[in-house]
Formats: C-alpha cells, sequence, structure tokens
C-alpha cells in the first residue's frame, strides 16, 4: 500500500465516523452519505473500523445497522468540518413543471442499457425536475442551450426550453433512443469530444451542460470542449466528481478549476450532490459479486458552474486524448462493444478471458483498471474479454445480435462461421 493509499483510507475512515455521528445506519444510508465514495472500499473501511472496536453493528428489520462504539463520539475537530462543508443550495421554486415526470418515465423506459465503455449513467428519475428547472433559470430568456454526454437531459429540456437545443454524444444508439423524446427542431449531433475540435459550434450558445465519464482523460477533453461551445457571458454547468470518488478526486478537481481558468471561464458556484446517478446494470452486478445489492442511486455529482469571461489563453488541443473506437451489437436493450483499434483484426476468431478475472466478468468498477487496458470485448452486463480476428468475430456478432444485419454484398451474403465455443461466450456475456 502507498501512501496515498493510507492516506486516502485514514479519510474515508474519518468520513465514516463523521456521518454516523451516534446513529443507526444501514450500508446504504452510510454510502449516500459519503461524498460518492465506492461501495467496495467504504464497505472495507467500515468493517475495519469494526474490527477495531470504533463501530459496532447490528442485526434490525431493514438489514445490519451501523452505529459507532460507546465512547467513539464525534470531536469538536470534526463538527467544525460537518458545519465547513455545509452545502451550497441552490433556491427552486416549488412549483411542478407540467407533464416532466411522465416525460421521464417514458424517456427511461426506452434506453438502452448503460454502456460501461462510454461511462453511462443516466440520471435518477428524481432528479430531473430540479435539473431542468435551475438550468431554465441559471440564464437569459430564449437561452441557445447544448448538452454534451447529457443526452436524457437534453431531450427533457428541449420540451420547456424556448429556443432549439443541440444534443451531442458519441453513442449513436443513445441518440435514437432519446430522438422522440425531444421537441421538433431538437439537433441531435453524434459527435467524440476527443474525435477533434468542431469550429462550428464554437462560442454558439448561452448554456453548454456537459455530464462526462469521470475518467481523468475525459473529464479534461470535455471540459475543453464544453468550454469552447460557451459564448462570452454565457454559462457552463458541468458535473465533477465528488471528493471521495478517488484518491486523486480533490487535486483532479483543482487542476479542472485552474484548466477552466486558462480556458477563459470564472467559477461561479458549486452545488455539492446536485446530479444523483442511478445504478447502471453493469455496475450492480459488479457489486453483486461482493454481496452489496445496490438498486438504490448512490452516485452524486456536484455541478460546478462557470461564467465564460475572456478567450482561452492557452492552446487547449493538446489535452485532448482520443479513445478506442467501439462498435457496438445489440440484443434488445443488451449491448456488446467490439474494440476497432487495428489490433488483432485478423487471424481465427477467439473470445478468451483475462488474466485474474474470473471467467469473463469483472468483480468491480475499482478494480477493472487493469482489465479495462487489454479488454476488447464489453458487455452492457459487467462481461470483458479479449477477441481475436475482430473483423470475423464482428460478422458473427452483427449475424447473431443486431436485428438488422447488413453485410450481404450484392446478392452474396458474406458470412463466416463461429465456432459452437465462440457463440457460446459470446451469448454468456450478455
Ligand atoms: C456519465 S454519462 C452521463 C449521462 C447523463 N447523466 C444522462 O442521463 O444522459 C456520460 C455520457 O457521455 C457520453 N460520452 C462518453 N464518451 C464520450 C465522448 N468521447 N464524446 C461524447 N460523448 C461521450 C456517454 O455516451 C454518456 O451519455
Amino acid at each position: 500500500m502507498n501512501n496515498s493509499d493510507i492516506l486516502f483510507r485514514k479519510r474515508v475512515k474519518e468520513e465514516i465516523v463523521g456521518v454516523l455521528s451516534n446513529r443507526w445506519m444501514t450500508f446504504l444510508q452510510i454510502l449516500k452519505r459519503s461524498l460518492n465514495c465506492d461501495p467496495e472500499v467504504l464497505f472495507n473501511e467500515i468493517e475495519e473500523l469494526k474490527s477495531l472496536g470504533v463501530v459496532c453493528a447490528r442485526e434490525d428489520v431493514d438489514g445490519i445497522k451501523y452505529r459507532l462504539s460507546a465512547g467513539c463520539k464525534i470531536g469538536k475537530e470534526d463538527e467544525e468540518k460537518e458545519k465547513k462543508s455545509e452545502r451550497v443550495k441552490w433556491e427552486l421554486k416549488d412549483s411542478k413543471i407540467l407533464g416532466l415526470e411522465k416525460k421521464v418515465d417514458s424517456i427511461l423506459a426506452s434506453l438502452p442499457e448503460a454502456s460501461p465503455v462510454y461511462s453511462q449513467w443516466w440520471f435518477c428519475r428524481s432528479v430531473y425536475e430540479r435539473l431542468v428547472k435551475f438550468l431554465l433559470s441559471i440564464e437569459v430568456k430564449n437561452a441557445r442551450m447544448a448538452f454534451i454526454g447529457c443526452s436524457t437531459l437534453g431531450s427533457i429540456t428541449s420540451n420547456y426550453n424556448k429556443e432549439k437545443v443541440d444534443i451531442f454524444d458519441i453513442d449513436k444508439v443513445l441518440l435514437d433512443a432519446v430522438k422522440e423524446h425531444c421537441v421538433e427542431g431538437t439537433r441531435l449531433i453524434h459527435y467524440d469530444v476527443t474525435s477533434g475540435r468542431r469550429q462550428d459550434m464554437e462560442g454558439r450558445f448561452n448554456v453548454v451542460v456537459a455530464d462526462p465519464p469521470w475518467s481523468r482523460t475525459l473529464l479534461k477533453s470535455f471540459l475543453v470542449r464544453s468550454a469552447s461551445f460557451v459564448c462570452r457571458g454565457g454559462a457552463l454547468v458541468i458535473s465533477f466528481p465528488q471528493i471521495l470518488t478517488r484518491h486523486s478526486a480533490e487535486i483532479e478537481r483543482k487542476n479542472l478549476v485552474e484548466l477552466a481558468e486558462k480556458l477563459g471561464l470564472l467559477l461561479q458556484n458549486v452545488l455539492v450532490g446536485f446530479s444523483k446517478y442511478g445504478v447502471p446494470e453493469f455496475e450492480k452486478n459488479a457489486y453483486e459479486s461482493y454481496g452489496l445489492k445496490l438498486d438504490e442511486a448512490w452516485r452524486k455529482g456536484d455541478l460546478f458552474i462557470f461564467r465564460k469571461e475572456k478567450r482561452p489563453s492557452i492552446n487547449s488541443e493538446q489535452l485532448i486524448t482520443s479513445m478506442p473506437k467501439w462498435e457496438q451489437f445489440t440484443q434488445g436493450k443488451k449491448r456488446i462493444f467490439l474494440k476497432r483499434d487495428g489490433y488483432f483484426e485478423a487471424g481465427q476468431m477467439n473470445v478468451k478471458t483475462i488474466d485474474g478475472l474470473e471467467d469473463l466478468v469483472y468483480q468491480s468498477t475499482s478494480s477493472r483498471k487493469d482489465a479495462w487496458r487489454c479488454a476488447s470485448l464489453i458487455s452492457t452486463r459487467n462481461c470483458v474479454a479479449h477477441a481475436y480476428g475482430r473483423k470475423e468475430l464482428s460478422m458473427t456478432l452483427k449475424e447473431m445480435l443486431t436485428e438488422k444485419c447488413n453485410y450481404i454484398k450484392g446478392d452474396r451474403k458474406i458470412g463466416v462461421q463461429a465456432t459452437d465455443r465462440v457463440k457460446r461466450r459470446i451469448l454468456d456475456m450478455m
């Protein structure tokens, strides 16, 4: 364990002690208050505190509950810290937005399964209303709005904003699904933010809303692109990970704010925990192997609101790291993704396990980093594998999974025979 691990675990323990402060709480209740801490990490730290006698547990009607052991009172210093970290609140009117709940239900029902390759975390049903109200309240009337990596929110907002909105996302299947929920005239633009500038969009919007995947590189790329879309005087609303998300989250956030300044943005407000996400299928499956059942949302994002003040003072293009290209195949709402990177394109098709993984399933999101690097076949059900002979494999996948199979050239079907073993492997991953 290195120094940053030790410090981080100490911090998580302090957080648990602060959150518990002499109340009985279930694991999920602690998780929800723990600034986005990975459930596995949190669970291990609670267990360690238990073994040290700091925390005690009891079986209750709604499951195991935890509390600080007698004598472990929250100290003065912690109380101060609690006070200081009081959340910034945004005052929103109580009135309901007409028809919004119904729209949210129908959009959520139409979505494909979230994909781990694009880190898709759909917003929780309960937060759309406050997000839409917030967006409509921060800007000039008739704001031109762009949504980058938040297609569901863009689609709902299009129904209430006076101006047409533009929605950008890398996932074509997702864009097709949200299209029917948008008001006529909404533009749905298939765009990978790491693929190059969209000069035609730069400086075009009064409000840009971005909900990036929380990988270090994509947070930066999203910030650079979304900042460039905002017009002078306009606002950027972007969701960043909370501070216990990973060891480096706090310093990453500091660096992002510094980068924002160089991009001509001024930080105006931080709304802590304002965006809330449902647990995607891939994540649920990952935690189930730990015995952690997480049906309820636990991941929250802090919304950073910036104002565009001036022109960027740096050339930010070099900060963009390009993403691998993924081809996708569907089976109902489930999907499987095949990496197209030029490696292992030729040769005999094969689907193989990755070292250290039990069959094709990775155990948790926090342990997937290493598996991720070499993975080339990934499903929305938390399975990852090495795939060889990808050109041929993609034909098999098309034939097996995608409803519309269009690899017929002229009147000759160009097909390949996959072995039963390969086909079984693919079905196991769905
Ligand atoms: C954390 S999710 C946010 C989803 C959002 N909460 C919603 O409910 O619509 C990240 C989003 O960014 C998209 N995305 C991921 N990588 C991208 C890229 N390189 N360029 C554009 N969009 C990307 C994903 O498809 C996904 O919609």
